[in-house]
């Protein structure tokens, strides 16, 4: 909510605060941003153009305070109801949001109701959504679905994407997301290729990002702090190669945490490196490679996935070895979205994918090979749940993540079809700072480069 944008308006908040309540003038609001639009040059396709999207940079804003605004412009009149607001806690191992909302895969129907509904009920301070925002890409410009685009527009070279869903799913969200901050990362829904190679227009528009501050020059990868936690958002569907920007950025970006300030070190991004479901199966093999020595070097303790519509949590793991020092993998994929649920094991007699059919066609070539060590060795699946696989289950929900101190951290996963209170698995996560070395470097040396 305080973060900005590269097509962000200059401030145009005005914050008085008096008695520990702040208030927030947004506005007038002028178009100095301009409407986005997707084009679809083709027969049969419509394009479209959104309203005007403003991005206000908010400065000065104080830690854990309860800020009141509205927006609009009060010379036609048209403002906004009065919303509210509350800033994360300052950062220190003593200080953390007392309840962080993750949700993956969301989209806009009768589930996402369902969980949306049950996560607002926990009342978190921060909410994490793990790519994949509202299918619009799956409905075309008539409003309806489609399951098979082809059948629909045979000769379009590329498929249209039903883009007021974002508005929908805006007005959806609008109760949850006016009132408590959401940081999201892109996921493959979000690609929607249009004319001229352009792609992810709607999804970079309509969010604001803390790149900029956070040194990345790109609006899928950043980072940002919420009390003790440092948070590591990045991107699967652009390059993450070791020689390219957000590889180097992210080598930057973990040298520089302080890991006596912010001691929790959570990383996100959507496909899952360690998902047992035969529903992309091992998709990012590619990205893992490149990736997961320099997370593990710098001791990240959860990662967060989505896209495998299923839950799934992992014991601690580098490299597919039980490893303590390993992060904990949460996949939360199954918010609620437009396809199906994922149902089907990979070390499931007949289930095993032929590893040529695996790879994603924006992530990479193969990269999943037969196993080396361990008991599945020299095959692509296990016979049985891996011994990294500590629980999965096919059922739509959402976690939240309670950090108690700069040690433990408390994990629940609700179940949609539950009552709000029933927990539908719920682990303590533990770090140990004494027994994982984490790699530091030294803030001087990183400042002399
Ligand atoms: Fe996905």
């Amino acid at each position: 909510m305080a973060s900005s944008s590269s097509s962000s308006v200059p401030a145009l908040a005005a914050i008085t605060c008096l008695v520990g309540v702040c208030w927030v003038a947004i506005g007038p609001l002028r178009p100095e941003s301009p409407p986005l639009w997707t084009l679809y040059p083709f027969e049969g396709l419509q394009n479209y153009t959104s309203g005007i999207i403003h991005h206000v940079r908010l400065t000065g804003l104080k830690p854990n305070t309860l800020y009141f605004y509205r927006c609009g412009d009060p010379s036609i009149p048209a403002m906004s109801e009065i919303y509210h607001f509350r800033t994360m806690p300052v950062s220190g191992p003593w200080s953390y949001p007392k309840r962080i909302a993750v949700v993956g895969d969301l989209g806009l129907t009768y589930n996402t109701t369902t969980t949306i509904s049950h996560l607002t009920s926990n009342d978190p301070d921060l909410v994490l959504l793990i790519g994949d925002v509202t299918y619009a890409n799956l409905y075309l410009t008539n409003g309806t679905g489609s399951d098979c685009y082809s059948c629909s527009f045979p000769h379009s070279p590329i498929q249209e994407t039903y883009q007021p869903r974002w508005d929908y799913w805006g007005r959806f969200m609008e109760n949850l997301i006016s009132k408590v901050p959401i940081m999201v990362i892109e996921g493959n829904h979000e690609i929607e290729e249009q004319a001229e190679n352009k792609t992810f227009v709607a999804y970079s528009s309509r969010f604001a990002f803390p790149s900029e501050e956070s040194g990345s020059s790109s609006t899928f990868y950043y980072s940002f702090n919420a009390g003790g936690i440092h948070f590591i958002m990045l991107g699967a569907y652009i390059d993450f190669t070791r020689s390219g920007k957000q590889y180097k950025w992210l080598e930057q970006d973990l040298a520089n945490v302080d890991r006596s300030t912010t001691p929790w070190l959570v990383a996100t991004w959507h496909p899952p490196w360690y998902s047992t479901y035969h529903a992309h199966y091992r998709e990012a093999e590619c990205m893992r490679l490149e990736m997961e020595e320099l997370l593990y070097s710098y001791g990240v303790d959860i990662v967060f996935n989505g896209h495998v519509h299923a839950y799934e949590r992992s014991n601690r793991v580098y490299n597919y070895n039980l490893d303590p020092c390993g992060p904990v993998y949460l996949t939360v994929g199954d918010g609620g979205n437009r396809e199906k649920m994922a149902v089907k094991y990979a070390d499931e007699p007949g289930n095993c994918p032929e590893p040529s059919t695996t790879p994603d066609e924006y992530i990479g070539g193969i990269c999943a090979k037969n196993f080396t060590s361990g008991p599945a060795a020299g095959k692509f699946c296990w016979d049985r749940q891996p011994d990294y696989s500590a629980f999965r289950e096919s059922s739509f929900g959402h976690g939240i993540l309670e950090v108690k101190n700069e040690t433990w951290a408390l994990w629940t996963w609700y179940r949609n079809q539950d009552a709000d209170n029933k927990v539908g698995d719920q682990i303590y996560i533990v770090r140990q700072p004494d027994k994982c070395h984490v790699r530091q470097v030294l803030k001087s040396w990183i400042d002399d480069i």
